[in-house]
């Protein structure tokens, strides 16, 4: 695979493939020094600490370097460049361009405008396709994906990180269970598309519901950022916590995943049940995007 942009992109065998070379790349099975003659640019238009972060010690990992522009005030866009330009240029320097954009579709139309590969690094409320792999990789360190209940809960509508993960998951036998505030359900086209492809997808009303029949418990942020205005926000915010008392009859396996930063969705006590594996999650970011890295850049 060349470019990175969207989990619409991959068969099964493709994120098997990489979750496999991400358990390599985890135990330290690996030649050092894979792309040490290797340099990525780091183009991040929104905020971001772990997706930015893990790539650039993915990068180093396997010897190779990075630079950044880490704000739209501190590049160009301000004197009114285009992306189209900003992408051909930068691709000139470098072996690979990882992209973060606030607008849907950004990181396809970089691509088309470069001829080094692009990793779509969140789209807007478009796709974070390096995201899901670590949410697979994670999930598959402790059960296999085939067979299992997912549970998508929180902003649904504008969370990216949810319709990656729920479009991979549909390459996997899972069904799947949603929970979304009043006006953050997941896009209609997009549960229409989750079913298409054979999977069953239940809605509950609360997390309460739900929560029992889960493997996997993966709650997401409110993107307040994606919001026309902040008393749309308001009407919604706080109106899901997980908290320890909702924990008492759940599976034995489950596990809690939160892709970060949390903003008040998950009570810190939770932090310390064996539920909780956001952290661990997390920390995979490094050898999952190793695997992207070299993969694309081999
Ligand atoms: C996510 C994102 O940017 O979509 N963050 C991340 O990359 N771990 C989730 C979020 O911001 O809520």
């Amino acid at each position: 695979m060349y470019h990175i942009i969207s989990i619409r992109d991959f068969e099964r065998s493709d994120l098997d493939h990489l979750l496999d070379r991400a358990q390599e790349f985890d135990t330290g099975n690996y030649r050092p020094g894979l792309l040490d003659d290797k340099l990525l640019a780091l183009l991040f238009f929104e905020p971001s600490t772990r997706t930015r972060m893990s790539f650039a010690a993915a990068m180093g990992r396997l010897g190779g370097k990075s630079i950044s522009v880490d704000s739209v005030e501190a590049s160009s866009i301000v004197k009114g460049e285009t992306l189209a330009d900003t992408i051909r240029v930068i691709s000139s320097y470098v072996d690979a361009v990882v992209l973060r954009h606030p607008k849907e579709g950004a990181a396809r139309l970089a691509s088309e405008f470069t001829s080094v590969p692009v990793i779509n690094a969140g789209d807007g409320a478009g796709q974070h396709p390096s995201q899901t792999l670590l949410d697979l990789y994670t999930i598959r360190q402790s059960m296999p994906i085939d067979g299992i209940d997912v549970g998508l809960l929180g902003d649904l509508r504008y969370g990216r990180t949810a319709h990656s993960l729920a479009l991979a998951l549909s390459l996997y036998d899972v069904t799947l269970h949603t929970v979304a505030p009043g006006g953050l359900e997941m896009p209609a086209n997009i549960t229409l598309e989750l079913r298409e492809r054979g999977m069953e997808v239940i809605e509950h009303p609360s997390v309460e519901e739900a929560i029992r029949e889960l493997d996997v418990l993966y709650v997401t942020r409110i993107q307040r950022e994606r919001f026309p205005d902040s008393a749309s926000y308001y009407d919604v915010a706080s109106s899901y916590r997980i908290t320890t008392d909702l924990l008492d009859d759940v599976k034995e396996r489950l596990m809690i995943l939160h892709p970060l930063p949390r903003a008040g969705e998950i009570d810190p006590a939770v932090d310390c049940t064996p539920y909780a594996r956001y952290f661990e999650q997390a920390r995979n970011g490094v050898p999952v995007r190793m695997a992207l890295l070299h993969e694309v850049m081999k």
